[in-house]
């Protein structure tokens, strides 16, 4: 079969399989009872606050700002037997989390510091030239593999081998096949990255890592994807919230991207283009978002003790997600020498990704609505709720950038990297934080030692990424501009980005900084510094102060 048919397919497919979906929920197929936003809560929990990187002062406060409500005798019951199975299921993840979550924050700190040196050479191109891997080729090449295969799918796998047993209501079955992926993945990834450095690659973005290597991280990734069927099989929950959905499709279709993408040999040529950004988008938008998507699904109704506001706008987030984003890899090839037809296709996809973008923005709006003033007390809260507003603009950005009359503007400038920050860092990474502050507490049943430095990391970030941001998005355009005119040399449209540029590199160090607060933070806790949680979610109390490693 033809690239060609089987793009059509894929586009026919999409559009049938959303007329499907429209005329079941016209059929009352899916679970309309607003029960099911309630799955993750337990009788009576409803309305009280959740989040454990708060201090006790800061609990307080949310829960005044969320308003006090008694439970009833028969609902403390019910609330402390959930509460008891719940702490069983975070034992039976603390491992395979906590490891997960060590590499992620490793792979971060590395992620980071390659990211800073490849943009001061930007603007400082004789800083760190001495050897070949220094260069700003290698460099930057293994900022992007370390953050694609090192500091992102590690935290997606840990907050996620933690939502499981929670949200299916029994114990995470397999962990220690996670753990065996985790190491698989984590030598490739070494492995990996080592090549880049010696100048060995496939020569694909997002698909450097020799072939050879990555046989090492497809075996990695499927074991750690065991977990989720074991623990899918052994389910007590009586309905699969709308994360599962995301976590379950995104640990599926993850695999079979990779093994895909990086199959040796089989596609050449225009094809080879179209592979590579089939997988560039797709590993982007079917797993990276569905995972991020699922912790905001998660954590946000729970810390604020809510549910979500429309259950079923999120099922249409979903089915969206999954009919639409298959297609718009091709809007990476605008202007290329490959069928326009194709280019044109994933254009349209990219605009209908409109609807469950919006769909997603509007749910989280109304769940927030009223309450943004809890963003002032929840550390955690922020952190989610602020990567959850960067996914809308992330994307609504990204559907306007494919088409054609913008993207012959932005298409290889700044703009484009810019974008790609609002989407994984922005979006995903804010996001991740979050998670990773919420989830620590209940894997090391202990608190964070220096509640201060959550918020410091916060600031420090987001004030980054916004210097980083803002600043490359306008130097980008005015770049493309400079590029489109026949007047100007082609290094006017090199000279007009040097401020910015170097404002990406203040930006990028602040983010870099909040990185090492984040990972001082975290083998802080690791250590043991700071006090033990006493008793389980909700009810726990905090024991003595502690300042010095556990023996
Ligand atoms: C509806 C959603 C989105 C659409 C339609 C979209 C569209 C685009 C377009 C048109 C480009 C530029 C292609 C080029 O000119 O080379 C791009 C690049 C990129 N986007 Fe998005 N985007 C979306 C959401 C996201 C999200 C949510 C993320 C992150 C999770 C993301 C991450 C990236 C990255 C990393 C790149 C750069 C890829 C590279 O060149 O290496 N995008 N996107
Ligand atoms: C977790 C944090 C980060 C994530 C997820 C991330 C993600 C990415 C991605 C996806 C790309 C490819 C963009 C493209 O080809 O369009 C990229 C490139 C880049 N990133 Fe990051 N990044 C992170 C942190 C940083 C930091 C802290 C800096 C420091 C300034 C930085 C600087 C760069 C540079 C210089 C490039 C290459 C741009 C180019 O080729 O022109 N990144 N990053």
């Amino acid at each position: 079969m033809n690239t060609v048919s089987i793009l059509l397919l894929a586009f026919i497919l999409s559009v049938t399989g959303l007329f499907v979906f429209i005329w079941s929920l016209r059929r009352n197929f899916f679970d309309h009872s607003p029960a099911a936003s309630r799955e993750i809560f337990s009788k009576g929990e409803i309305g009280q606050v959740d989040d454990p990187s708060a201090t006790p002062e800061q609990r307080q406060a949310l829960q005044d700002e969320m308003g006090h409500k008694t439970i009833s005798a028969e609902d403390r019951q019910a609330l402390s037997v959930e509460l008891a199975e719940r702490v069983e299921a975070d034992r039976s993840t603390a491992s395979v989390t906590f490891i997960l979550l060590a590499c992620s924050v490793f792979w971060l700190i590395v992620a980071s510091t390659a990211g800073l040196i490849s943009s001061i050479k930007l603007h400082e191109p004789e800083f760190l030239t001495q050897h070949a891997w220094m260069t700003f080729g290698r460099m930057r090449t293994l900022h992007l593999n370390a953050v694609a295969y090192g500091w992102a799918p590690m935290a997606a796998f840990g907050v996620a081998m933690w939502m499981l047993p929670r949200l299916l209501k029994t114990p995470l079955i397999g962990a220690r096949y996670a753990i065996t992926g985790g190491v698989l993945w984590n030598l490739g990834l070494v492995g990996g990255l080592t090549c880049i450095a010696m100048g060995i690659t496939d020569g694909m973005e997002w698909l450097e890592m020799p072939w050879q290597v990555d046989i090492l991280m497809v075996i990695g990734g499927a074991l750690a994807a065991m977990p989720l069927i074991f623990t899918l099989q052994n389910r007590r929950a009586h309905h699969l919230y709308v994360s599962v959905w995301y976590m379950g499709a995104a640990l599926f279709w993850f695999p079979i991207l990779f093994l895909v993408g990086n199959l040796p040999a089989v596609h050449v040529g225009v094809e080879q283009a179209t592979m590579n950004w089939w997988f560039g988008h797709n590993v982007l938008g079917l797993f990276y978002t569905p995972m991020a998507l699922a912790s905001v699904y998660y954590f946000l109704p729970k810390i604020i003790g809510q549910p979500i506001s429309s259950y079923n706008l999120s099922l249409v987030g979903f089915w969206g997600l999954a009919f639409f984003y298959g297609q718009v890899g091709g809007h990476h090839l605008v202007g290329g020498p490959v069928p326009q037809w194709m280019v044109t296709l994933s254009i349209v996809q990219s605009m209908m990704m409109i609807i469950p973008v919006l769909a997603f923005s509007i749910n989280q709006h109304y769940t927030m609505k009223g309450h943004f003033r809890t963003l002032i007390h929840s550390p955690t809260l922020r952190f989610i709720v602020l990567g959850g507003m960067m996914y809308t603009v992330s994307s609504i950005q990204g559907s306007f950038e494919a088409l054609r009359s913008i993207n012959t503007i932005t298409h290889f400038t700044h703009f484009t990297v810019a974008h790609a920050h609002i989407g994984l860092y922005g979006f995903f990474t804010i996001v991740m934080f979050g998670a990773i502050y919420y989830v620590m507490p209940r894997v090391m049943s202990w608190e964070w030692p220096y509640p201060k430095l959550i918020s410091l990391h916060f600031w420090l970030v987001v004030i980054g990424f916004a210097i980083y941001a803002i600043g490359l998005s306008i130097g980008g355009w005015l770049q493309g501009l400079a590029m489109l005119d026949p007047a100007k040399a082609f290094m006017e449209s090199v000279f007009v980005t040097m401020p910015y540029l170097k404002s990406r590199s203040i930006g990028g160090g602040l983010m870099t900084l909040g990185h090492l607060v984040f990972a001082f933070h975290f083998v802080a806790m690791a250590l043991r510094y700071g006090s033990r949680r006493i008793g389980p979610a909700l009810f726990h109390q905090r024991s003595a102060t502690r300042n010095v490693v556990e023996a």
